[in-house]
């Protein structure tokens, strides 16, 4: 077979012809497939579970089907519908009103989605945060968000600064809860009291209904805010590229801290009322295998991160398992890299599908789908509705082969309408009509987009972003560090890694304690995926002459590359 070139797979896909999907494609045609375009009522969480709850051939079809070590759990539509009416209830009782922002700060449990649900079903925003952050990660985000209430586990409080965060009114937690306080609010025992019954908040679709935090090059993390109207995208591109049909089980690995674990991880299953499977606990090979086999998944949304892992662990690791339910691959998040593709050919005989999109997107919208043929190393085409180009920095749009900003014409469904708090950021992605991405890529003759690389400081480690400003203000809160800079260095299996260079301060001597004390500092302070895996002492730290410090120039230097222009190098 021609690598260069896989052809689509045989079968009946729910996008078959994506020439005539384009040139006929209207998102109004999208809105058919809701209630509310018949009712005028809005709101994303009855779209998702109570419509089909009330829906007499679908109620006690499992919604959730959850696997976590030491707990197997399935949850119907119904139950699911019930549950989250309950802490909608709860919520109200407290006080949450419609917009008021609500985080949820726990693990991936039946609890978690029900406390989801409830949270839209009030009308507020949900704030899912990652359960790997520390106590700097909460503190910037609650306090950005201004956060009323907080939903967390007794385990994870002790990471919550609650004297910092004078708008958060109440916290609830799920768990053994031993606290005697005002302030806390016993899951259980109000899920207990609480009735079934709800009157949803109904919204209009440019309602907020969602924040993810996500990282720039500069400044703290950045609230990026979705409304309800996101769900007609969600719902299309589970359609045509996750192909999905009504007797899947469909997996999305992805934490709902990020953005691949709500938009896919909940929404699109769940706005077909398709079964979905949520795996708790951390990566190995094999129980990612005996998840897939366990539950007869049939199609699967994962991260090149871990596909890369499974291609470590070696053949023998998948044949112990059988994989014969597996029918659709999809990755996300990183390049996908050639060579994982041809694995995937030969472990699963599945073409894997490489997606690209990004938080501030809220939806795929470069993509391969399985009646098109695959360019290993591609991204794929835009979906229908969407237009993707490659601009210049002014924003005029470049000829195919031309390396530049990947960029999308602005207003689709799932955009997020707002940086919160930061209308001159929100502003800064717009360029003469296209939504700059930050990724420089180009596009061939056939109109399939190449991924180059991040075109800012931002860095990729393990499909995780991360900010470098937001690390470095973590290593100079640390005694002995007198200045930071920050950048991702290549690393074949996390795609990048986090690397640091610092400067002490007078009194401390560069040692393998202090600087494994630092990383430390950072992985308890911050979170683990953001902590430096290199430090590395220097005399100074190249900044320009406004102070800032030249990033590109410390990557230069640790790749070998030519330096560049610096001419704004501090003396
Ligand atoms: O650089 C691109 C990379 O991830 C960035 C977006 O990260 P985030 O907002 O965390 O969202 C990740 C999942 C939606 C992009 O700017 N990225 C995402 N998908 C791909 C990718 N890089 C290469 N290929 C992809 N398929």
């Amino acid at each position: 077979m021609d690598m260069q070139r896989i052809p689509a797979r045989d079968g009946n896909h729910n996008l078959q012809d994506y020439k005539k999907m384009r040139e006929n494609f209207s998102w109004n045609d999208v809105k058919n497939n809701f209630s509310w375009n018949e009712t005028g009522k809005v709101n994303i969480a009855h779209e998702a579970i109570d419509r089909h709850a009330e829906d007499p051939s679908k109620k006690d079809k499992v919604a959730l089907l959850y696997s976590s070590p030491g707990r197997e759990e399935k949850v119907t539509f119904e139950q699911l519908s019930k549950e989250s009416n309950k802490f909608a209830n709860v919520l109200k009782k407290y006080h949450v009103n419609k917009g008021d922002r609500v985080f949820l700060f726990m693990p991936r449990s039946p609890e978690f989605y029900a406390a989801f649900f409830g949270i839209l079903k009030t009308g507020a925003i949900a704030g899912p945060l990652f359960e790997a952050f520390m106590e700097q990660a909460i503190r910037d985000r609650l306090q950005d968000s201004e956060a009323k209430m907080l939903i967390t586990t007794p385990e994870l409080l002790g990471r919550v600064p609650q004297e910092d965060l004078p708008d958060l009114e109440k916290i609830v937690l799920v768990g053994d809860n031993s606290e005697d306080s005002d302030k806390y609010i016993d899951f259980k025992k109000e899920m207990n009291d609480a009735t079934t019954d709800f009157d949803i908040e109904w919204v209009d679709l440019e309602d907020g209904m969602l924040i993810h935090y996500t990282s720039g090059s500069t400044g703290k993390p950045k609230g990026v805010y979705h409304v309800h109207n996101a769900m007609i995208q969600h719902y299309a591109t589970a359609e045509w590229v996750i192909d999905m049909k009504q007797d899947d089980v469909y997996w999305c690995t992805a934490d709902p801290g990020w953005v691949t674990g709500t938009s896919y991880g909940i929404f699109a299953p769940w706005l077909h009322g398709v079964t979905n499977v949520i795996r708790g606990g951390r990566f190995t090979p094999d129980d990612w295998y005996g998840t897939l086999d366990k539950f007869n998944v049939t199609v699967w949304y994962t991260a090149p991160t871990a596909l890369r892992k499974l291609v470590s662990a070696g053949e023998d690791t998948v044949k112990k398992h059988d994989l014969t339910s597996l029918r659709h691959i999809m990755s996300v998040g990183e390049p996908l890299n050639p060579e994982v593709i041809t694995w995937g050919l030969k472990a699963f005989d599945l073409r894997i599908h490489d997606t690209w999109w990004m938080t501030e997107t809220g939806a795929m919208l470069i993509v391969n789908i399985p009646s098109e043929e695959i360019r290993p190393g591609s991204m794929g085409k835009p979906i229908p509705g969407i237009e993707a180009s490659i601009v210049d920095n002014e924003g005029n749009e470049l000829p195919p082969n031309q390396m530049g900003n990947l960029a999308i014409k602005e207003g689709w469904p799932a955009m997020m309408r707002k940086v919160w708090n930061n209308p001159s950021k929100f502003e800064s992605y717009f360029i003469n009509g296209w939504y700059v991405s930050g990724d420089s890529a180009y596009r061939d003759e056939d109109g399939y987009f190449w991924f180059q690389g991040r075109l800012d400081d931002v860095i990729n480690t393990s499909g995780e972003r991360v900010g470098p400003f937001e690390v470095e203000s973590k290593l100079i809160e640390h005694p002995a560090v007198a200045e930071a800079g920050v950048i991702g260095k290549p690393d074949p299996e996390r795609g990048e890694i986090i690397k640091a260079f610092i400067t002490l301060n007078d009194g401390y001597e560069n040692s393998d304690e202090l600087l494994a004390d630092i990383r430390k500092f950072v992985k308890t302070g911050l979170s683990g995926h953001a902590a430096p895996r290199e430090i590395e002492v220097k005399d100074t730290i190249p900044k320009t002459r406004s102070g800032k410090i030249m990033r590109r120039l410390l990557k230069s230097w640790e790749l070998g590359l030519p330096t560049g222009d610096t001419s704004t190098l501090e003396e």
